[in-house]
């Protein structure tokens, strides 16, 4: 502590800093000087009348917070500043007449102005203008423009990838009045300074870029006018880990949920409100997921789609398990016929044992295991698949136990395949979506 006011009270110091401060930034000020120049300056310039015959206009913009985005509107609302520049050499006065005056700040309805507007903007279409807001006169003729503003502008939103999007909006700036012969927009810099941007809780900025483009509008008489525009991006990555756990998480396992309904047995009498259940819950799902997408169809979200499929294989597996049950619970006095008995032996044991069986169990384990499941109804015939007997022992309880194998290997697969090729998409497919936004 002493130490630290030892320094801030040398002489020696004060003294350096004094020498710094001799620099033109912070000449001396005199304020009859600097009305002096006001005076002058005004006097000779008109506030509608632009400074030259084509005037080139420096446009950038700071970012400090990013709002919103809001998918469902397709609203990008950000806080930021246009700094807006331009050379009008009526404003110019000398270094040698006034010397401690560098800069003189007036109001914009003073001087001339570009009347630029936000091409793009949800809120209000106005030019840009703020009456309180000084604008600064060099004495070169430099006029610098910093306009605070909450840019709400409309955004193409694409929820393909979503939760794993990427957005790109644009800040489309324009001149109203000017068109491209009397006044050129030009980017100060290469992208929009986000160096101060607050940390946003769902969306990082990871990227900037400035073009300029041409605004074209024909008018009744054919004459087609050309308007100089430019085109800020701002490209924003989502942080997923928050939809990773309370979306992607739970379609997933209640996805895999379904197929518990052919591992319940039918004594339960559980199976069909278990799958409705679980269809239930895929519904809510869906309605959360729909909550986040816009409701335009130009892009359909991953997510959204595999959900619907989801749905379908719920609804399947309903179907599915309905007619095991009928199976499962019919007369055992009706005959069996051989179409059931071909299925029986060809395709459902076989393919059950397929890919239920470790590779060294034998099919003779799945048929007793089948015969546990269902109770004692047909005995013993261990060789019934194999052999010529099967057709004497099976019994509609033994078709039911097995459909039921072979509907959750069936279905199992096929939602393995699906949720993860979703998965690969959603979490794949952003990289490809950037590459076209490029372009
Ligand atoms: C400001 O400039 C005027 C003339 O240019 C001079 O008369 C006056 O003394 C100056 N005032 C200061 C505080 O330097
Ligand atoms: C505007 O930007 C261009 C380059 O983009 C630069 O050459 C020019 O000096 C700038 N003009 C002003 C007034 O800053």
């Amino acid at each position: 502590m002493p130490r630290y006011t030892c320094i801030y009270g040398s002489g020696v110091l004060q003294l350096l800093l004094c020498l710094l401060f001799t620099s033109d930034a912070f000449a001396e000020w005199n304020t009859s000087d600097a009305q002096e120049v006001r005076r002058t300056i005004l006097s000779s310039s008109h506030p509608y009348v632009r400074p030259s015959q084509r005037t080139t206009v420096n446009v950038s913009l700071s970012l400090l917070t990013i709002n919103e985005l809001d998918v469902k509107t397709q609203r990008f609302s950000t806080t930021g500043w246009l700094t807006i520049k331009w050379v009008d050499d009526r404003l110019r006065w000398s270094k040698a007449k006034y010397p401690d005056v560098a800069h003189v700040y007036c109001p914009s309805s003073e001087i001339w102005t570009p009347q630029l507007f936000i091409v793009n903007s949800q809120q209000e279409v106005s030019i840009l203008e703020d009456e309180h807001v000084l604008l600064s006169v060099r004495r070169d003729g430099l006029v610098e423009w910093k306009l605070p503003r909450i840019f709400s502008t409309f955004c193409v939103v694409d929820v393909t990838y979503y939760p794993f999007d990427t957005q790109k909006c644009v800040i489309e700036v324009s001149s109203w009045v000017y068109t491209i012969q009397e006044l050129v927009l030009l980017p100060a810099k290469s992208s929009a300074n986000y160096e101060d941007i607050r940390p946003h809780g769902e969306w990082s900025l990871i990227s900037s870029s400035v073009f300029t483009e041409e605004l074209h509008e024909s008018r009744e008489d054919g004459v087609v006018e050309t308007y100089s525009q430019l085109d800020i991006f701002v490209e924003m990555e989502r942080k997923s880990s928050y939809y990773v756990t309370s979306v992607l998480l739970p379609i997933v396992l209640t996805s895999f949920l379904s197929l518990f309904v052919f591992l319940l047995p039918v004594e339960s009498g559980e199976k069909v409100g278990f799958i409705l259940t679980v269809l239930l819950a895929l519904e809510v799902l869906l309605t959360l997921v729909s909550d986040q997408v816009p409701s335009t169809s130009i892009n359909t979200s991953i997510l959204s789609v595999h959900l619907a499929f989801m749905i379908c294989f719920g609804v399947v597996c309903c179907l599915l398990t309905v007619m095991v049950l009928i199976i499962y619970e019919r007369d055992p006095a009706i005959p069996i016929s051989t179409q059931w008995k071909w299925l029986y032996r060809k395709v459902l044991v076989p393919s059950s044992c397929w890919s239920l069986c470790s590779s060294r169990a034998n099919k003779r384990k799945i048929n007793v295991k089948s015969n546990r499941h269902v109770g004692t109804l047909s005995d013993g015939d261990t060789d019934s698949i194999e052999g010529k007997g099967v057709s004497n022992d099976i019994s509609w309880r033994d078709i039911g136990a097995v459909l039921d194998h072979f509907f959750l290997v069936s279905m199992g697969t096929l939602i393995t395949v699906f949720t993860t090729g979703s998965l690969i998409a959603l979490t794949t497919g952003t990289s490809d979506f950037q590459g076209h936004v490029h372009h």
